[in-house]
């Protein structure tokens, strides 16, 4: 039978550096929170070796929202949660764990990260469980390395069989200038942490109970020092979490550029770490590219676009500053410039939004054209529909919004008004400055403005004769 491990995640601490009021663990990190990164970490970790894994996160500070987090989680079934009542250091959210999740004393190992880590892959976890099975006699690793700034985290002080941390308050001037430091990943033999856990005391400057205390030059512990310390980035404060922010979003671009994507000035453009995009495409400087959007083959997204949660088909052009949220938009169609589409516009193929249209939560057919300055809010819209320039369906009463359906093949006029709900055909035909407030049916034409009257010379009257 192969071996188990227990991944525990702390994640209850307040982040009280960051000066937020939300869990830091939750802090949206190119729009995924930092927790998910660790965590995705080490389930690609335990996929990739021989071992039963599952994972346990601590919550602690806001409970609710990580209870909240935790229910929307598509790996739900794999992650428990323990609740640490206060947050009395990193020693006691492990006993939170254990106490809560008591199954995992029956694991083999326990492998411990921090939930503020987001640049952490399952390569360290992989190395670090390798230096642990290559001596029996070991019971914990840690990861270290050396970095030029070293404030802020726990020094590694190497002792002949084992080591120790000591955290920054707790260090004296000597021990300052260590520049190995801890990462606060550790593996250990869950044996180890059973004899040692409940006997760690909080008789350090911060009067915390602290995990690190399982390290001790006394015990069979290896320090593991790493090369590169990116991976091990923390983030404590706001301007850390735009270092890594930007380091993730920086990697993002460069996969997508060796994948064909071309970004006209790749500094200027903000994604998340969720966005896909397919080869060809171009995407020109100021283009913020967010949440679960998906960007097909050869789309051309002019400068300034805002898209969010979006599918986007192939060959869709989207002009200038034209700002896209919930849409889906079927291949070779045209948006903007400076058109608005909100949540459920759903745009056909080759169909064409011009600058100044708003579109909620409508359905334009194939070839269906909306050129200038309208709003269609609550339509549908058929095949080969052309709207005129400044078109509007008056959707909402003031307390209930009504549908529109417009058949294909018609012709809407310029500056008219559909007063929902309201039907017009196929093949009909609506002439300009109309208000619509009754059906027209398949074929009909509908004129809805006051008769033109005019008085031949009277022009005279109403203008301003010249003084001279
Ligand atoms: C910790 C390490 C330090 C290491 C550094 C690396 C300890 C005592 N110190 O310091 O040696 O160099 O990480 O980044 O472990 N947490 C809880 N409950 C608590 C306290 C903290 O769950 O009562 C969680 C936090 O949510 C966080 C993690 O533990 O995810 C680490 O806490 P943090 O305050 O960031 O520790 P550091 O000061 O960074
Ligand atoms: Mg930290």
């Amino acid at each position: 039978m192969s071996n188990s491990i227990g991944m525990v995640i702390l994640a209850a601490g307040k982040g009280t550096r960051m000066k937020t009021e939300n869990p830091k663990a939750l802090a949206q990190c190119a729009g995924k929170p930092l927790l998910d990164y660790v965590i995705d970490a080490a389930f690609t970790f335990a996929k990739n070796s021989s071992l039963r894994a599952e994972v346990g996160v601590v919550v602690g500070h806001r409970k609710e929202l990580l209870e909240k987090w935790w229910e929307n989680h598509n790996q739900k079934s794999l992650i428990k949660t323990a609740w640490q009542k206060e947050q009395k250091g990193t020693a006691d959210a492990l006993k939170a764990c254990f106490t809560d999740i008591p199954d995992f004393w029956n694991n083999d190992f326990t492998l411990v990260a921090c939930a503020d880590t987001p640049l952490i892959s399952a390569d360290e976890f992989k190395e670090l469980f390798s230096v642990l099975i290559q001596d029996p006699e070991l019971v914990g690793v840690a990861a270290t390395f050396e970095t030029l700034n070293p404030t802020g985290y726990g020094r590694i002080l190497r002792g002949t069989k084992g080591f120790r941390i000591i955290e920054e308050k707790d260090a004296d001037e000597s021990q300052r200038k260590i520049t190995e430091v801890n990462s606060a990943f550790y593996i250990l033999k869950t044996s180890h942490i059973k004899s040692i856990l409940g006997t760690i005391e909080n008789k350090n400057k911060s009067g915390e109970f602290y995990l690190t205390d399982l390290f001790q030059e006394n015990f069979a512990v290896k320090p593991v020092k790493f090369k590169s310390e990116t991976p091990f980035l923390g983030v404590n404060t706001l301007e850390q979490l735009a270092n890594v922010d930007k380091i993730i979003r920086s990697n993002k671009l460069k996969d997508l550029m060796i994948n064909g994507v071309r970004f006209l000035n790749p500094e200027q453009v903000y994604l998340d770490f969720h966005v896909e995009i397919g080869t060809g495409t171009i995407i020109y400087p100021g283009c913020t590219l967010i949440g679960q959007t998906k960007i097909g083959s050869s789309v051309v997204i002019e400068s300034n676009c805002f898209i969010k949660n979006s599918y986007i088909a192939d060959e869709v052009e989207i002009l200038a500053s034209s700002y896209i949220e919930g849409a889906d938009i079927k291949s070779g169609a045209t948006i903007g410039p400076m058109a608005r589409l909100r949540p459920g516009s759903d745009i056909g193929e080759k169909v064409k939004i011009g600058n100044f249209v708003e579109v909620k939560k409508s359905k334009l057919e194939r070839g269906a054209k909306v050129s200038h300055l309208s709003y269609i809010g609550d339509a549908e819209i058929g095949e080969n529909t052309n709207i005129g320039c400044g078109f509007i369906t008056c959707n909402y009463d003031g307390a209930n919004k009504h549908k529109t359906k417009i058949g294909s093949n018609t012709f809407i006029g310029s500056d008219c008004q559909a007063v929902a709900p309201i039907e017009i055909g196929n093949d009909a035909f609506v002439a300009a400055g109309s208000t619509i407030t009754k059906n027209i049916p398949d074929g009909g034409f509908g004129i809805a403005r006051p008769q033109q009257v005019t008085k031949e010379g009277a022009a005279r009257k109403f203008l301003k004769t010249k003084k001279t």
